[in-house]
């Protein structure tokens, strides 16, 4: 693992004529879902362009960085713009019906999660959102490292604009981080760059 993690970097320019074949980004897809979130509430979507005419709207969108229009597929993680009852005892029911789980097991901590949710404001909510997607991103990256597929994370882009470009609104979801993947071109730079991390002894603190 530590090889791949040094074999991936963010990728600022991909090779263009390549792309993912289908079973990756279904493996993608999968990786992306079993994300752990909190409560287990998954307040996220993902969502995957292919088509160049989007992809060039949305380069245009993220300060025209090349990543964006050069990458096989775009992977927009979003977050959800309600987290109410209704969302929260979705869950429950899925939970319900994959384990089995009797209502009354459940009843209090989903009666608790309901009031809590009911409390924090919507800023709060999304901020809670966001956190889970960055996890999302992690995960992805990590696994786009261990399948010697290139990747960006991003937050360099109009979130607005993604939005509207991607009708994420009518969804009820907003744009909050944007990962192109594919494979690197030979001629970005960035690859052979070495990696610039703090010291370990800086960053690890051990008792
Ligand atoms: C949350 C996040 C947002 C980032 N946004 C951008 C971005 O918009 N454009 C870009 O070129 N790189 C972006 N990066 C890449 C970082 O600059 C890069 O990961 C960091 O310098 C470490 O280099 P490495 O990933 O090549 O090891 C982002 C990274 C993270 C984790």
């Amino acid at each position: 693992m530590i090889d791949a993690l040094e074999w991936r970097y963010a990728t600022k320019k991909f090779d263009n004529t390549k792309r993912i074949d289908s079973s990756k980004v279904e493996m993608l897809k999968k990786a992306f879902n079993l994300t752990p979130t909190s409560y287990g509430l998954q307040p996220l979507r993902l969502v995957v362009i292919k088509e160049q005419e989007l992809k060039d709207k949305l380069f245009e969108n993220s300060y025209n960085q090349i990543q964006v229009k050069s990458a096989s597929h775009v992977l927009v993680i979003c977050t959800e713009n309600i987290v109410d009852e209704p969302f929260i005892n979705h869950n429950f029911e899925l939970q319900k019906e994959i384990r089995n789980t009797k209502d009354e097991t459940v009843k209090s901590f989903r009666e608790f999660l309901i009031k809590d949710f009911g409390k924090k404001s919507d800023q709060d909510i999304k901020k809670w959102a966001i956190n889970q997607a960055y996890l999302a991103l992690g995960n992805l990256l990590t696994i786009c490292a261990a399948e010697k597929i290139d990747a960006c994370p991003m937050e360099g882009f109009d979130s607005a604009a993604y939005d509207r470009i991607l009708n994420l609104n009518e969804k009820g979801i907003s744009s909050a981080l944007v990962v192109p993947v594919g494979y690197r071109a030979e001629d970005d730079k960035f690859a052979g760059f070495q990696k610039v991390r703090r010291p370990q002894t800086e960053t690890i603190i051990e008792y």
